[in-house]
């Protein structure tokens, strides 16, 4: 457990361009998150460019290839071996796509923290990822969409929810002009701000 005033350990997965890393990095230096630092990046994706921005801000970095563990519990074994030796006290999932299991998040439970493109309970679960969600808010016609911060529980999209932030849909957005405006104005605002929350109330003893 942490002591007080000492910054948690908070370990980053991605899966993709890392944009989100990048708002939880720039937090940090902004002093926008004062009660953590990040310490560990781990990708689910070779080559992730989210590992050279961990690189490019001198924070440790670790591959875990699904396909290269030979199945889903000891891809999971690796992940919480690197996270128990990083000392992990928060793990925040920043567009990672691998689903994590029960056992996994039970072990870690309220210490999971996940970003989703939408305002939950709408466009999420399963299947609900990346583009996907852009379109789907899109093929319905919502006015108003956004993004959550949830704590990460059994069921995909399905934890307490933490922070969200509305997005207006404009005329003629495609699922990629949308998405763009969702990360800017959405994601990049309410995870870093989510992470200083948790990890305050938690040190406060709240
Ligand atoms: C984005 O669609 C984001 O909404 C979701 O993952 C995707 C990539 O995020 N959370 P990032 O640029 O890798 O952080």
């Amino acid at each position: 457990m942490e002591t007080k005033g000492k910054k948690a350990r908070i370990a980053v997965l991605v899966s993709g361009g890392g944009t989100n890393l990048q708002a939880i990095l720039d937090a940090e230096r902004e002093g926008i998150i004062r009660s953590g630092e990040v310490t560990l990046v781990v990708s689910d994706r070779a080559g992730a460019y989210a590992l050279k921005r961990a690189e490019a801000a001198g924070i440790p970095v670790a591959e875990i290839l699904k396909k290269e563990c030979g199945g889903q519990a000891a891809f999971e074994e690796r992940l919480n071996g690197m996270l128990e030796e990083n000392r992990t006290e928060l793990i925040v999932l920043a567009g990672f796509l691998s689903i994590l299991s029960e056992a996994f998040t039970r072990k870690w439970e309220k210490r999971i923290l996940n970003i989703h493109p939408s305002l939950i309970p709408s466009f999420c679960g399963a299947g609900y990822y990346g583009l996907r969600v852009h379109e789907a808010a899109l093929a319905r016609g919502v006015r108003v969409t956004g993004a959550t911060v949830h704590f990460v529980n059994e069921i995909p999209d399905g934890g307490e929810i933490v922070d969200q932030k509305a997005v207006a849909v404009q005329p003629g957005d495609t699922p990629e002009t949308l998405q763009r405006r969702v990360m800017e104005e959405a994601e990049w605002v309410i995870l870093p701000r989510a992470i200083e929350r948790v990890l305050a109330e938690r040190q406060a003893g709240r």
